[in-house]
C-alpha cells in the first residue's frame, strides 16, 4: 500500500478533480457519508461544491457529513468556531438538512467529553462509515487536530493543541491569546476507517511536511504518514506543495 500521489498543474485543478469525485459519489450513491475538514484548504472546494449544488443540481439532500474537528470553549456562533465556518462556507448554501450534519460540540463540559466523543464514534458507525474524507495537513503533520503523538489507532477525544497549530491560527483569532488550547478531534483511527481518503496540501509552506508524510517512515509523529497504510488515500498538490519531493 501506499499514498496515490496526484500531481496538479495547479490549485484550482486539484480542487475541480476532488469536487467531481464527490459530485460522482453522490451521484451513484445519494446516501454518501462525507468526511469534512475545514481550513484555508477546502474553502474553494466548497465554493464548487456549492456551484455543482446552484448550477448542475447537485443534491445534498440524502448526504450525511461528519466533521473532523471542532475548537472547545468556543460559541457554536463565534466566526472562528468550525460550526459557523462550515455554515459559512457550505451548509448555508446547499440542501443538506440540518439532522445529516455532524461536527463535535465546542461547549461541551469537561465531565461529558468522554461520552460525547463516544456518542460521536457511534454516530459515525451507524451511518455506515466514511465513503469519502476529506484532509488537509497542518505544519505538525497533524490530520484533524491528531497533533504529534497521536496513536494510529486513536479515536474522537479532547486533544491539546500543539504551540504551532495555535501560532498558525492567531491571525484569524487577531491574538494567539484568544486561541484555544484544546479541541476535539476525531482519532487517526477514526480517519483510517474511511474508505477513501483526499488529502489537499496547497502552497509552498506545505513542501517540507508534505516531503515527510509521503517520503519518510510511518511515525506518530506525523499523523498524516498513517496514510501510507490506507488502502485507497490519495495526496491532492499544487507544484508548490510537491516542491519538495
Ligand atoms: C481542519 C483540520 C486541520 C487542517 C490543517 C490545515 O478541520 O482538521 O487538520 O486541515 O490544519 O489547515 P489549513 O487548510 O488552514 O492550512
Amino acid at each position: 500500500m501506499s499514498i496515490q500521489l496526484h500531481l496538479h498543474s495547479s490549485r484550482e485543478a486539484a480542487i475541480r478533480t476532488v469536487a467531481q469525485e464527490m459530485a460522482m459519489l453522490i451521484r451513484n450513491k445519494p446516501h454518501a457519508v462525507l468526511g469534512l475538514a475545514t481550513g484555508a484548504t477546502p474553502i474553494p472546494l466548497y465554493q464548487e461544491l456549492v456551484r455543482l449544488h446552484r448550477v448542475e443540481g447537485l443534491s445534498f439532500r440524502q448526504v450525511t457529513t461528519f466533521n473532523l474537528d471542532e475548537y472547545l470553549g468556543l460559541e457554536p456562533t463565534h466566526p472562528e468556531s468550525y460550526w459557523n465556518f462550515m455554515h459559512r462556507n457550505l451548509f448555508d448554501h446547499i440542501d443538506i438538512p440540518a439532522a445529516n450534519i455532524h461536527l463535535p460540540g465546542s461547549q461541551v463540559k469537561t465531565e461529558d467529553i468522554l461520552s460525547h466523543c463516544e456518542a460521536y464514534e457511534d454516530a459515525i458507525r451507524v451511518a455506515g462509515g466514511i465513503d469519502y474524507q476529506i484532509l488537509g495537513i497542518g505544519r505538525t503533520g497533524h490530520i484533524g487536530f491528531n497533533e504529534p503523538g497521536s496513536p494510529a489507532d486513536s479515536i474522537t477525544r479532547r486533544i491539546h493543541l500543539d504551540e504551532i497549530t495555535r501560532q498558525d491560527a492567531a491571525p484569524a483569532f487577531g491574538d494567539l491569546a484568544h486561541v484555544p488550547t484544546h479541541a476535539i478531534t476525531m482519532g487517526c483511527g477514526t480517519i483510517l476507517a474511511a474508505r477513501k481518503i483526499a488529502l489537499m496540501a496547497f502552497g509552498e509552506g506545505k513542501a517540507a511536511i508534505v516531503r515527510r508524510a509521503l517520503r519518510e517512515p510511518v511515525t506518530d509523529e506525523v499523523s498524516a504518514s498513517f496514510l501510507q497504510n490506507h488502502p485507497d488515500a490519495h495526496f491532492h498538490l499544487d507544484p508548490a506543495s510537491a516542491s519538495a519531493l
